[in-house]
Formats: C-alpha cells, structure tokens, sequence
C-alpha cells in the first residue's frame, strides 16, 4: 500500500499518495486546476502553464510538476492566478479554429472546459490573433486526420508516440507562432515512422487528432479483439445496430488500454458489404453459397479420404490459444498426423 500524504488543498484538508504531483491530488479530490498538457500514463511537461498554483513558502508554481509534501498549503485560486491562467489560454485560442459545431470533441473537449472556468478577455484574444488563414490539415493517413488549427501543443501526442508507442514518429517543429507538431522533417504523418496505432489521437486533449470517419456510438459492448491470440480487451462502439468506433479496455490485463492499428481502426469489415455471411461451396467452377451443415458435411466427405501423412494443417495466428490446441488436437488424435504448423512461424 502506498504512504499516505497529509496536505491543505483551498482550505480542505486531503491526503493523496506519495510520488503523486499537486495536480493529480487536487483531481483525485474532485477539486479542478485547469489543465491540458498533464496526462496520468506520460511525463509531466509543464508546456500549458494553465495548472498554476500558490503553494506556502513558494513562489507560485505549476501543479503537475509539484511533487506532493507532508504538510503542504496550496491555493488553486487568486487574482494573480487567474490573470496568468487567462494570458495562457488567450494565447491558446487566439489562432485556435473554434468552430466547436463542427469538431468531434466538442462538449468533451479540456479547452471547452479551460475555457469555461477560466474565461477570457475577447478584446485580448483579437489583438493576439496571428494567422488570418487555416493551416492544411493533414489527412495523408487513411485512420486519422491532424488539425494543426485545433492544437493546443500541448505535447501528449509527441509523449504518448515516445513513451508508450515507442515510435517516435512525430516531434514539435518550428518555433513561436509557427511551432507545429508533425514527422520529422515536417513531413506528414504518411511519410514518418507512425505506427497508426492510434494511441496519440485517444489522447490528444481537444480536437487536433481525429478518427476519419469517425461516428460517435450511442453504446458500447465490451468484448476481445478478434484480430490476433493477444486477447486485447476494448470496447466497441455501436450507432444504428452497425460498429462505429473501438476503444481499448483500461481494465484489461492482457493489453491495458492499448491497441494496435488492427484492433483499433479494423472493425470496419464486420459491416463491409463485400463480406462473406455464409459459406461458398464451388459447384461447376463457380462459388455459391451454402448453409453451415451442407458446408460442414463437405468439408468432413472430404478429410475422410486422407489420413496421416496425406495431410497437414496450418493454424492461424487470429485464433485464440484454445482454438488452437482444439486444432493441432484434432490433427494429431483424429487426423493420425504431426504434419502440422501455424502462419505465425511462416
Ligand atoms: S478542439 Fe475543442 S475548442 Fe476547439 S473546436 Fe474542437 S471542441 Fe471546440
Ligand atoms: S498513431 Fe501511434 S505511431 Fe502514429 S504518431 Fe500516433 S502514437 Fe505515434
Ligand atoms: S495534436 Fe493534440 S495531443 Fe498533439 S500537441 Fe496538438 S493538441 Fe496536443
Ligand atoms: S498541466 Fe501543468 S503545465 Fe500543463
């Protein structure tokens, strides 16, 4: 069990775990410090400059890079504070395309949520506007889009990409008004190392990195990945009786919220129009389809002719452990043969 620590956060007395930041306290203790480069699975980076506070015997400071301390005094709250906070965001959203209607995050954006309790100063945020023109969007790869204009740099796309991807696909570029997030050598995401695993867009805070096509479910179904014998946990998303959308599963032990490109952007095939619903058996040199028994019934006519060494099984990688051992059970005991391998060793 992690030590307790005991520490005064707007009066309240709450204790929160040792190794935690003042920010992650003050949250876990429903007090909110707005925010939006923090993400509880990166490295604090300190880049947004939204989560100041007053700690006793300190000069005013960020919250998600304060370790908590025995003791510890903190104002979330003050004039002063309030003032930084508001230059901070001013400078977010000057440039910022807020045309919410339109964007897939709106009503659970962080900025929509920054902006409402800090609030804003609109005569500033004229003067603070840079660019008359959209930036281009980059849409070069096939499962999600990066809106330059709705960044917030906050950074937890670089971090996901390098920390928990391992990929390192994409950096900051440029400096000042010009600063961007993109693959190295400014280059889009098509061009650079990017896995399109996807972990950066269920990270990204606001509405920069967006699923195509993406609808939003009206309910999900928790299940398990059936595109390899990993046994991802996700949930999908259902809109219209048809699967929307795939989020991967936090309380999963084999994959803990983690997906790849496959789990997370393949589930398109189960409504794909071209999909096989039902068996094909080829009668006069043409496919046509059959129900389960009449297929089943010729598949077992047909390995009854052979036995032991006139026949070999491949097993497959998308079945799960079970489904295997069931398949090199079945080779071995009824088939009378060893000829058996897996695509995975091809
Ligand atoms: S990112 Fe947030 S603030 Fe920006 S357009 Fe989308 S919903 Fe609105
Ligand atoms: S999709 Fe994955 S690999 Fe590509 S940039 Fe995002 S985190 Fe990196
Ligand atoms: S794309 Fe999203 S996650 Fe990446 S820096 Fe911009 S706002 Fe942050
Ligand atoms: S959340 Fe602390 S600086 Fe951004």
């Amino acid at each position: 069990m992690k030590e307790k620590i005991n520490l005064t956060i707007n009066g309240r007395s709450v204790t929160a775990d040792r190794g935690m930041n003042v920010l992650e306290a003050s949250l876990r203790n429903n007090i909110y410090i707005p925010h939006l480069c923090f993400h509880a699975e990166l490295q604090p980076a300190g880049a947004c400059r939204l989560c100041m506070v007053e700690i006793d015997g300190q000069r005013t400071t960020i919250a998600c890079k304060t370790p908590v301390e025995e003791g510890m005094t903190v104002r979330t709250e003050s004039p002063e504070i309030s003032e930084t906070r508001k230059v901070a965001l001013e400078l977010l959203v000057a440039d910022h395309d807020t045309d919410c209607l339109n964007c897939v995050q709106n009503t659970k954006c962080a900025l929509q949520r920054v902006a409402d309790h800090v609030g804003m100063n609109l005569k500033r945020l004229r003067r603070l506007k840079f660019r008359e023109e959209l930036l281009p969007i980059d849409d070069s790869n096939p499962f999600f889009t990066f809106n330059p204009n709705r960044c917030v740099l906050c950074g937890i796309c670089v971090r996901t990409c390098s920390e928990i991807q391992g990929a390192e696909a994409i950096d900051f570029t440029n400096r000042g008004s010009e600063a961007m997030v993109a693959g190295f050598g400014a280059k889009p995401r098509i061009e650079s190392n990017c896995e399109s695993c996807g972990e950066c867009i269920v990270r990204c805070p606001v509405g920069a990195l967006v699923e195509t096509d993406y609808e939003r479910p009206t309910h999900q179904a928790r299940t398990v990945c059936s595109f390899c014998g990993c046994g991802c946990g996700l949930f999908l998303g259902v809109r219209d009786n048809r699967i929307v959308s795939a989020k991967g599963d936090i309380n999963s032990r084999a994959s803990q919220g983690r997906l790849c490109v496959k789990g997370r952007f393949g589930f398109r095939f189960v409504n794909h129009p071209e999909r096989l619903t039902s068996p094909l058996i080829k009668r006069d040199g043409e496919f046509v389809e059959a129900s389960w028994d009449e297929a089943l019934d010729l598949v077992a006519e047909k390995f009854s002719g052979y036995k032991g060494n006139q026949f070999a099984t491949i097993a497959s990688a998308k079945c799960t452990n079970e489904d295997n051992y069931l398949t090199q059970k079945f080779t071995r005991a009824i088939m009378g043969t060893n000829n058996i391998d897996h695509c995975a060793r091809l």
